[in-house]
């Protein structure tokens, strides 16, 4: 995960290929790419359990794969640039070994059907979101010289079933689905379009995939979904049916030792109910990421984001009262359609009173077909949105830089994540509130849980002295 909190992004997580899996013996092997949000890498995982069941061993080298897959997103179109930057350079592998397969799935794949088959040849799969039970159909027809495409979105499926296979995985931290899909129709977003209809998964694979991590050694897990607050599972009697808060609470009470994230709210959305019952269990992380977009209720509306400025500081204020300590984040994007600099004068009044702890900030990108895109010109000069992003960017800074500084002489419990990037003799570990900390290696292991005061701190980063 990011040991900085101060981040413009293109795409949630950076494209990363996966290192190890079991099967290393096995003939055929896969080699896979995730680019977009953290859903998309947790359907990766998902797809290597499809693979691993077909006898696909994993390799984390190109060159020795049979099959190439891309898990793409659409979200904006540097994204999309970037994932054609890599099906160009797959090309040269297609051109030495001709049995070699590439498929693209995922966003991109959704949005652009067909056309991704015919563009320039370099695809032979192509399959949407809700399709990759059919991976191993698809894998035969190619092989036999046809393309193969399947994206055909569900109501109904969750992948439920599947117990992802942890590509790339710490050992300590790990994402869990608890629904697909996204039922808000944000004018500038393509995901209800490339995900489909919300739908939740049934709660008890939820809770067994947690318990089955937590059995594994795993010590935090993130629940994700594209608007959490909407969770809502139902049995087939209609006799049980659990909201999002009632299903924090069972995933919360399977070990104490357990941490438990989630992401993302919509502030619509977000009920006293789950901020209580942040509140009441303390594995439950001080944690919120509420995207706000704007602050100018005017663009709010444009966005079709179904809530006012004086709404969203009304959320931000239950949070602060019900949950003192709580870190919270958000999205923002700059020059939408008609933006004025009043709008993003608002949105920079907002973050001043709302002081994020960590913000992930974008210039508006047109996607095709979406509400805006057929009601509104993008008329924002491309100058002004980047002159507008360098500004809300160095409000966040700011803001960041005096929590961090509030955080010195503060005691916390971190768990320890990872090795620091800068120094090997040092773990980085997060807080509750999400702060990630920087201490000695000592005798520490990874997923232990560490008593630390906040010594020094930079606008990105706290460093901790242990106290345990
Ligand atoms: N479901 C979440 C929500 O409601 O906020 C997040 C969805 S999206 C994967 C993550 C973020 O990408 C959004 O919150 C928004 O800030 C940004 N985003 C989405 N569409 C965009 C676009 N067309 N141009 C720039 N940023 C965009
Ligand atoms: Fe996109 Fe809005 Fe759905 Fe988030 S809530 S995924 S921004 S449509
Ligand atoms: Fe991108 Fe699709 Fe996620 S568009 S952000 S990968 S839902």
């Amino acid at each position: 995960m990011f040991e900085t909190n101060s981040k413009i992004q293109d795409e949630s997580i950076q494209g990363k290929a996966f290192d190890s899996l079991t099967n290393q013996e096995s003939p055929k092997k896969f080699y896979i790419e995730s680019y977009g949000c953290a859903m998309n890498f947790n359907d990766s995982e998902i797809v290597a359990s499809i693979l691993h069941e077909e006898g696909y061993g994993a390799t984390q080298d190109p060159t020795l794969a049979d099959l190439i897959l891309i898990n793409t997103c659409s979200i904006r179109d540097k994204a999309e640039q970037t994932v054609r930057h890599r099906l160009m350079h797959f090309k040269a592998y297609k051109k030495k070994k001709k049995a070699l397969l590439v498929g693209v799935l995922g966003c991109m794949a959704e949005r652009l059907k067909e056309k991704l088959l015919e563009e320039e040849k370099l695809v032979d799969i192509v399959l949407g979101p809700d399709a990759y039970r059919s991976l191993p159909h698809l894998i035969a027809e190619a092989s036999e010289g046809q393309k193969g495409i399947n994206v055909l979105l569900s109501r109904e499926e969750t992948y439920g079933d599947i117990s992802p296979i942890r590509l790339d995985s710490n050992g300590v931290t790990s994402f869990v689905s608890i629904m697909r899909g996204c039922n808000n129709m944000c004018s500038f977003c393509v995901v209800p379009f490339t995900r489909g209809r919300e739908r939740s998964r049934d709660t008890y694979s939820i809770v067994k995939e947690a318990q089955e991590l937590f059995d594994n050694g795993y010590r935090e897990v993130t629940l994700l979904g594209q608007n959490v607050d909407s969770y809502r599972w139902e049995n087939e009697d209609g006799n049980e049916v659990v909201s999002f808060a009632q299903l924090l609470e069972k995933v919360a009470c399977i070990a104490p030792e357990l941490r438990v994230r989630f992401s993302t709210s919509h502030p619509k959305d977000i009920t006293d109910d789950v901020l209580y019952t942040i509140a009441k269990y303390p594995n439950i992380c001080n944690y919120i990421h509420l995207p706000v977009q704007s602050g100018s209720t005017r663009l709010l509306q444009l966005m079709n984001r179904t809530y006012t400025k004086e709404w969203y500081v009304h959320q931000i204020n239950r949070i602060r009262e019900i949950i003192p300590r709580c870190g919270i984040s958000t999205d923002l994007i700059v020059g939408f359609c008609t933006e004025t600099e009043e709008d993003h004068q608002a949105t920079i009044d907002l973050m001043k009173y709302c002081k994020y702890d960590l913000a992930y900030m974008y210039a508006y990108s047109e996607r095709p077909g979406t509400l805006a895109a057929r009601r509104y010109a993008d008329d924002v000069p491309e100058e002004i949105k980047s002159r507008r992003l360098a500004e809300i960017v160095a409000v966040h800074r700011e803001n960041a830089h005096q929590s961090n500084i509030a955080e010195l002489g503060k005691q916390h419990t971190i768990l320890i994540e990872g090795i620091s990037k800068k120094n090997k003799d040092e773990y980085f570990g997060r807080t509750d509130n999400n702060k990630v900390v920087i201490i000695p290696k000592m005798n520490f292991n990874m997923g232990d849980y560490v008593q630390v005061v906040i010594t020094e701190c930079t606008s990105g980063t706290l460093m901790g002295k242990v106290l345990n």
